[in-house]
């Protein structure tokens, strides 16, 4: 049976009206990054840090999903056990146009989650109290549910299990500059790239840099939303093979 895996990123919900990170408009051109989303930061400032999470889970309660959210979330529901979502992204949008089974690698921002006994819990849009408790054991000690620069991500044990088993991989809307999405389209025969910006990627030795297209079998240089109609034909094309 084909699988497909799909990685998507911030640029999925940047015509929902969520910032990416990245781009010359992007939320770190507002905030220092490593204030707001490191484990030395979190050390240094819990409460700015805080504030920072509360302001995205509150600015999310307005936004809808878009064509292409809707689209994942159609192809989820009509190729069950076929399609493995893993999103970079912490919004709830995928799961507001339907979707069921996305995986989060980055955690989610409609959660917060407990240090003491490590489980989450839904809080919505508000923002987190300054006595907030852990409905399950009790605790005080209370924080956001999103993955930071300098702690472990254990989602990310998905991305091996999904290359193991799927055979075409589609990334969209990410820079590639966390999850190294040239290391991983190497390990399929079929990929699809969705990006309206041809990315650079760096190997880390500097000097030899390739745009991350030349690595994908298929480039659809548009944003998400005009890029539905071909990535779905392609992926019809593969499943019904
Ligand atoms: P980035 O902000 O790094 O990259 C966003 C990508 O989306 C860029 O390549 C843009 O060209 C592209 N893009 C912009 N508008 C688009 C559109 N309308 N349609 C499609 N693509 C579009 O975001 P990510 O790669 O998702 O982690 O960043 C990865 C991680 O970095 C995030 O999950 C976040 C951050 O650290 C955490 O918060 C834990
Ligand atoms: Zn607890």
């Amino acid at each position: 049976m084909h699988k497909v895996m799909i990685i998507s990123g911030a640029g999925l919900s940047a015509e929902s009206g969520i910032s990416t990170f990245r781009d010359s408009d992007g939320l770190w051109e507002n905030y220092d990054v490593m204030t707001v989303c490191s484990t030395q930061g979190w050390m240094q400032d819990r409460q700015l840090v805080t504030d920072f999470y509360n302001a995205r889970r509150e600015d999310l309660e307005d936004k809808k999903p878009n064509a292409m959210h809707r689209a994942l979330a159609a192809l989820e529901e009509k190729y069950p056990d076929q399609i493995i979502h893993l999103t970079q992204n912490v919004d709830n949008l995928l799961e507001k146009a339907g979707a069921k089974e996305v995986l989060h690698l980055h955690g989610t921002l409609t959660d917060l989650r407990c240090e003491e006994c490590h489980q989450t819990f839904y809080v919505g849009y508000r923002a987190q109290k300054e006595d907030e408790q852990c409905p399950h054991c009790g605790s005080y000690s209370v924080r956001h549910n999103v993955v930071m620069f300098g702690e472990s991500a254990p989602m990310y044990q998905h991305i091996y299990r999904a290359i193991d088993e799927s055979d075409l991989f589609i990334a969209i809307g990410t820079s590639g500059q966390v999850i190294d999405i040239v290391a991983l389209v190497q390990e399929f025969e079929h990929s699809i790239l969705v990006n309206p910006k041809q990315e650079r990627h760096t190997t880390g030795f500097g000097d030899f840099e390739k745009n991350i297209d030349a690595y994908f079998e298929h480039f659809i240089q548009a944003k998400a939303t005009d890029a539905v109609d071909e990535m779905l034909e392609y992926i019809e094309e593969h499943l019904g093979r």
